[in-house]
């Protein structure tokens, strides 16, 4: 054998496997287990950095709070608490395990429509930052609270500010009609003028401003400018009417995630700059004081830097339509299910390999084993031709996966990883059959 017939013919391409953190994917499928949501911390840093640089640092007086409903372990909670910003929550559940990792309280805030007097409870005695209020009943509730542990505790009256923003209508916020928040009418009263003027005579409440959030998977920073500007007018009207100071608004989250990474992501700047080059126009104008800003992005800060490994299963070829049937589905990510979400993946073995067309119009559908038609993850998937046992990885499904996840049919949760610079770390295990059951009785 001659020395030549030993280099690789340049006819065959090197395979590229798929990377995440520099830990090959494939690896992670084997030692951890599929369905398998990774995470590249080095990817979620960089975004609390931009965040950081371009919103914190850029304007004065100005704060973030990570929306943890988008995706929190604990480890994500203390990350978040390293990198500096704060965290919004809207639950027992959340708040809990914030406090679990010893998360500064006076960095919480929780947010939510229909919050019990145990969540509230728990808000206050724990001391956290802000309580956004939501419907006029929780004024009594956090007063009466507050009173009974002898504190005052800062609350922000949140707004519907009457924007149909540019989003699936589930995940729009800021109408009219919207069931979050308070109407935008400032009139003598108005269910707003009435709050705040209980507010102000409490000793135990102290209202320091509005918020407002219009929606989420947002590309269009007019949809937040219009809500913001619509706020202003709201806090003009409270300053005249009633002589309310707003030291705080929060302009909530909303920032969109790109489906693949060769897709330019959305710069924070790109949303906040506009935004923050109005409320000072607008703060000229009206000759109000400029509030302290604050911004929620959820999906923004981690929806990127998560993707999902899966196993096929088998793979089922009917007239014009393929199956791909994988080791999950919509117990680990229902997205498609409830916003036909779009989803991209990757063959991990390959991420170069030819786009499989057998030129007939064929469809490839990505399903999960989970009973229902609606299972789906992809409906119409470019992929390499696959074979049972192969790995595909789901690009951009950080943001409201895990956290959405469910125990339909019974699947175990699956685990987390987070990788960087090659190394991987088991962060949440997969739920083990005995925790399946361990409360039942
Ligand atoms: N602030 C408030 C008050 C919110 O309601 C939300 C999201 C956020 C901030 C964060 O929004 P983000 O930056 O993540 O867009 N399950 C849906 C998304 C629901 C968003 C709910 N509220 C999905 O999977 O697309």
């Amino acid at each position: 054998m001659n020395s030549s017939s030993l280099t690789p013919s340049s006819s065959i391409p090197t395979p590229h496997p798929l990377t995440w953190g520099g830990v090959e994917c494939q690896n992670l499928a084997d030692e951890f287990g599929t369905p398998l949501y990774v995470f590249d911390t080095g990817k979620i840093k960089a975004r609390c950095r931009e965040l950081r640089e371009t919103f914190i640092d850029r304007w004065p007086n100005t704060a973030v709070r990570y929306a943890s409903k988008a995706f929190l372990i604990k480890e994500m909670a203390r990350l978040i608490n390293r990198e500096g910003l704060g965290l919004d929550v809207v639950s027992l559940g959340e708040l809990y395990t914030a406090l679990q990792v010893g998360f500064p309280p006076e960095d919480i805030e929780m947010n939510g429509n229909a919050k019990s007097r145990d969540e509230i409870s728990l808000a206050v005695s724990s001391g956290v930052g802000r309580i956004i209020v939501d419907h006029p009943d929780e004024l009594r509730t956090i007063e009466d609270l507050a009173r009974e542990k002898g504190v005052k505790q800062k609350i922000l009256i949140r707004v519907a500010p009457g924007v149909d923003a540019h989003t699936h209508a589930y995940i729009a916020t800021g109408k009219t009609d919207s069931k979050f928040g308070f109407p935008a009418d400032a009139s003598e009263g108005s269910m707003l003028a009435e709050a705040l003027k209980y507010s102000m005579r409490s000793e135990h409440l102290e209202m320091t401003g509005l918020h407002f959030h219009v929606g989420s998977q947002l590309f269009d920073p007019d949809d937040n400018v219009r809500g913001l500007a619509k706020t202003i007018e709201l806090v003009k009207e409270l300053k005249d009417s009633f002589g309310f100071v707003t030291r705080e608004l929060n302009c909530g989250g909303g920032f969109g995630a790109v489906i693949n990474p060769s897709v330019p992501p959305v710069k924070c700047a790109s949303f906040t700059d506009p935004m923050m080059n109005l409320l000072y126009a607008d703060c000229k104008r009206y000759d109000l004081e400029i509030p302290r800003v604050i911004i929620e992005p959820g999906r923004w800060v981690i929806s990127e830097a998560g993707i999902t490994l899966y196993r096929v299963e088998n793979i089922k070829e009917l007239p014009k339509l393929t199956y791909i049937a994988v080791n999950g589905g919509m117990a680990d990510n229902p997205r498609y299910a409830l916003y036909q979400a779009e989803y991209e993946a990757v063959a991990v073995k390959d991420i170069d390999a030819p786009i499989y067309d057998p030129g007939d119009g064929t469809k490839f559908s990505i399903v999960g084993k989970c009973c229902e038609s609606g299972d789906i993850l992809i409906d119409d998937a470019k992929l390499p031709k696959l074979s049972a046992g192969d790995v595909i990885a789901l690009y951009n499904s950080g943001a409201y996966t895990f956290s959405m996840s469910s125990r339909y049919n019974r699947l175990q949760r699956p685990a987390v990883v987070f990788v960087e610079n090659g190394e991987a770390k088991l962060v949440s295990k997969r739920q083990s059959l005995e925790d399946m059951i361990k409360d039942e009785i």
